[in-house]
């Protein structure tokens, strides 16, 4: 095995959109066990998610900032190359979080094993954080009754792909929104949706309201900003919105707010909550257990854009922010 592997540092907090500018390519000495509950992984698949924006920055927020000068550190799947002591075993399938590196030491009790009957990277988005997101944030906050309506915003990504979907297994009627015309006619024929509207079209807002004539009762919100004004116009009486996200603003210096939002949900008697999902751990076993079984039937469509290559790591995090990604975005580290 070679002396030296490559790191990704966070060396500059971005201030607008976040660019290279903010990472730096590190050469290091390969990390080396040390205690007796210590394992070797190699990075196989690396998760790139939008949160990672927010923890850039200094600002309040619900976790804490990464550190400028240190690695940076998200969700991974890996193999195990030297389980040491421990009871994991060369060449296994575990998940963890740790630094963007091609090899980590990890203490046992920091990794998962994966079950070897479901492909690995499932761990990072159905069976993952964002499964998890997309049924906690739509059953428990939206608390949808069959037949009701269902919008989404950045329905084309991890979180929003699978809501969609889910709201249609749930017998909601649902409405997507999308970055682009391919990616709507896709959340129409592959995931099930009514109808799709693209808002970087210059009809969005006339062709949201006719397709919207219904009204919204549920709005699982991914993205915030000017999409997030046109569908507030449309909220049935008593509608839950979910704002499980507000990516339009993450890398806005000045955020903007176009409508009085808050007269919005007092006009339509509505209720809007954030979540986090990692507050919500006593839905998991219930959740993993409903996802499972609909991924197993094959009535969950999991969409991967897989980017091969430690070299495009950055890029393909830069790609979250300009729709570059169709469901969940990940990094092909090392050969599978
Ligand atoms: N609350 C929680 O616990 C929790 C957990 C996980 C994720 N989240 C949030 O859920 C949202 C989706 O996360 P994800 O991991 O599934 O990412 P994702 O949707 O797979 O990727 C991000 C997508 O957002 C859209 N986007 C980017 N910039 C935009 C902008 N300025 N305006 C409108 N759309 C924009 C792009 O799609 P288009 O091509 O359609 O523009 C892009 O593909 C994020 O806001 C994330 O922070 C929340």
């Amino acid at each position: 095995m070679a002396d030296m592997q490559r790191v990704i540092y966070f060396t500059q907090r971005p201030h607008g959109m976040v660019t290279r500018d903010a990472f730096e390519i590190r050469e290091e000495s390969m990390p080396r066990l040390s205690g007796d509950k210590d394992v070797l992984v190699e990075t196989v698949y690396a998760s790139v998610d939008p949160y990672m924006r927010g923890r850039l920055s200094s600002g309040k927020s619900y976790t804490a900032p990464f550190e400028v000068g240190k690695p940076m550190t998200g969700a991974m799947v890996g193999r195990v190359v030297d389980g040491g002591r421990t009871a994991l075993q060369s060449g296994e399938w575990v998940f963890g979080s740790w630094s963007w590196s091609e090899y980590a030491v990890l203490p046992e009790t920091a990794l998962r094993r994966l079950d070897p009957s479901l492909p690995p990277t499932t761990a990072l988005h159905v069976l993952g954080l964002t499964g998890l997101t997309a049924y906690v944030g739509l059953t428990k906050f939206g608390r949808p009754q069959a037949a009701e309506r269902l919008v989404v915003s950045a329905a084309a990504g991890s979180v929003g792909s699978l809501a969609v979907q889910i709201g249609r297994l749930l017998g909601l009627t649902v409405y997507g929104i999308a970055g682009g015309e391919d990616k709507c006619r896709w959340i129409e024929h592959q995931l099930g949706a009514e109808k799709a509207f693209n808002y970087q079209a210059p009809d969005f807002a006339d062709a949201l309201a006719r397709g919207l004539d219904s009204g919204v009762d549920i709005y699982f919100d991914n993205v915030g900003g000017t999409v997030t004004d046109e569908v507030m116009r449309h909220l049935n009486p008593h509608a839950r919105i979910v704002i499980c996200g507000q990516i339009a603003l993450y890398n806005q210096a000045q955020p903007t707010q176009s409508r009085p939002l808050f007269s919005d949900l007092l006009v339509s008697r509505a209720e809007a909550t954030g979540f986090i999902v990692g507050e919500h751990q006593e839905e998991f076993p219930k959740a993993l257990k409903r996802l499972q079984s609909w991924y197993r039937l094959g009535q969950l469509k999991v969409e991967e854009s897989i980017v091969v290559g430690f070299d495009q790591w950055i890029d393909a995090f830069l790609g979250l922010f300009s729709g570059a990604n169709r469901g969940k975005a990940i990094v092909q580290v090392k050969d599978a």
